[in-house]
């Protein structure tokens, strides 16, 4: 943490578009032109493709880029194990899935030293990391940047500060990222996280499946939700660091490490279409009813996750951002449901709309697969009773992880001292009202 550090992450320039084929070079010339690997890469570089799709898939979902660095990739020592902390990985096996609501408060304090990747504390998930599909839910809360690189092989990475900035040192360059920003690292980028603020807290969602994208708008149009031009990818910018930096590989659900003899932070240029990128959740475009009812959640999607059955996520990121309530005759806070689809929700800051208390900045609450919810019984009474003049809500922005398979508990989840005793209570007392 440093205020040099600061001033650099705030006076960084970016590309702009969602899923663009960005090029960048932080040095004139270093980009090779008309061709990805010329017999002799310009500047002295070696020439690399990182693939983020299989090479054969269809042109609208794959992702590669070709990157010009200082040493090619290869040039490693071997990797050995470490221990994994408090990450863990699907299939997650050593719980049996839980039809309960369930609540969290944030994470406790870390001991001090704890860098991103110490910090990062797995809530759970569902799938295999090995067969690419599924999702993790994850927490961090750090006080101290990282000196070691990391990357995931198994996912892709959703950062979702909720305290304190970051900049995000990557291969492509760098992200600045505060909370109601989020940031993502694609699978296999190595990154490293400098803290902006004395600490650092916040949510991750590993995305095992198919990369993030923007949802189809349908009837929508061709304008609303996350538009492409806010997502922002870092300009090229390299360590020239010739010593010892150790990089962490999270591989098939374990930690492996190995210490380099250079920084593999050492892209000089690249141009491509995997790339990491940031974006400001206040830039998205909340469309709901201007009559009655109001849309299901799908309608606050940024990004999702596809799968082999159209419409179906591996997971979706969903984002409750503040906007105007109209619905004439209508219950306006999120209604009562269960769904076939599991939810595990976070809130960045405030409050949030169907939960007059307990859902706290930096805690989260998991509903899986057809478990009953909705808004609490003070919300009830309150919504039921409300006169339905115009109403802006604009005192939080909460989220949500939502998942085609239940989320199964890590034990450390399941047993956390900070995991609510008593979320039921929300629903008691919910009066009967029938007169039959
Ligand atoms: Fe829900």
């Amino acid at each position: 943490m440093s205020g040099d550090a600061r001033k650099t992450a705030e006076g960084l320039s970016y590309l702009t578009g969602f899923g663009n084929e960005h090029a960048s070079e932080a040095v004139p010339g270093a980009l090779p032109e008309g061709r990805n690997s010329p017999q002799r890469a310009p500047l002295g570089l070696y020439a690399e493709q990182l693939s983020g799709t299989a090479f054969t898939e269809p042109r609208a979902h794959n992702r590669r880029s070709w990157l010009y660095r200082i040493r090619p990739s290869a040039a490693h020592p071997a990797f050995t194990r470490t221990g994994n902390g408090a990450i863990r990985t699907a299939p997650f096996t050593e719980t049996v899935p839980d039809p309960n609501r369930l609540r969290w408060n944030p994470l406790p304090q870390p001991p001090a030293g704890t860098d991103f990747l110490a910090g990062l504390w797995t809530l759970g998930g569902n799938g295999d990391a090995t067969q690419r599909s599924g999702m993790a839910v994850h927490l961090y809360h750090a006080n101290a940047s990282m000196e070691r690189v990391f990357s995931d092989a198994d996912g892709e990475l959703l950062i979702v500060p909720e305290r304190g900035g970051l900049l995000l040192h990557t291969e492509f360059g760098r992200l600045h990222v505060e909370p109601a920003h989020v940031a993502l690292i694609p699978r296999g980028v190595r990154f490293r996280v400098e803290l902006l603020d004395e600490s650092a807290r916040g949510y991750v969602c590993e995305n095992y499946g198919a990369p993030f994208q923007l949802p189809d708008l349908g009837p929508i149009g061709a304008n609303g939700l996350a538009n492409p031009r806010d997502f922002r990818a870092p300009v090229a910018a390299y360590e020239d660091v010739e010593g010892p930096v150790e990089v962490v590989n999270k591989f098939c659900g374990n930690l492996w490490t190995a210490t380099y003899d250079h920084s593999p932070l050492d892209v000089v240029a690249w141009h491509g279409n995997h790339v990491p990128y940031v974006y400001d959740l206040r830039r998205f475009n909340v469309i709901g009813t201007i009559s009655y009812d109001h849309p299901d959640p799908s309608i606050f999607t940024v990004l999702t996750s596809p799968s082999d059955t159209p419409g179906l996520a591996g997971v979706d990121f969903v984002v409750f951002a503040p906007r105007w309530l109209v619905g004439e005759d209508t219950f306006r806070p999120p209604y009562f449901h269960r769904n076939v689809m599991s939810e595990y929700m976070g809130l960045i800051e405030g409050a949030y709309d169907a939960k007059a208390e307990g859902f706290v900045p930096g805690g989260g609450s998991l509903h899986n697969m057809m478990s009953a919810h909705g808004p609490d019984r003070e919300t009830f009474d309150r919504a039921s009773a409300a006169e339905l003049r115009p109403q802006k809500i604009d005192d939080g922005l909460a989220f949500m992880f939502e998942t085609r398979w239940p989320v199964t508990l890590t034990p450390h989840a399941a047993g956390a001292e900070h995991l609510q005793q008593r979320y039921d209570d929300v629903w008691q007392g919910l009066e009967r009202h029938f007169r039959g």
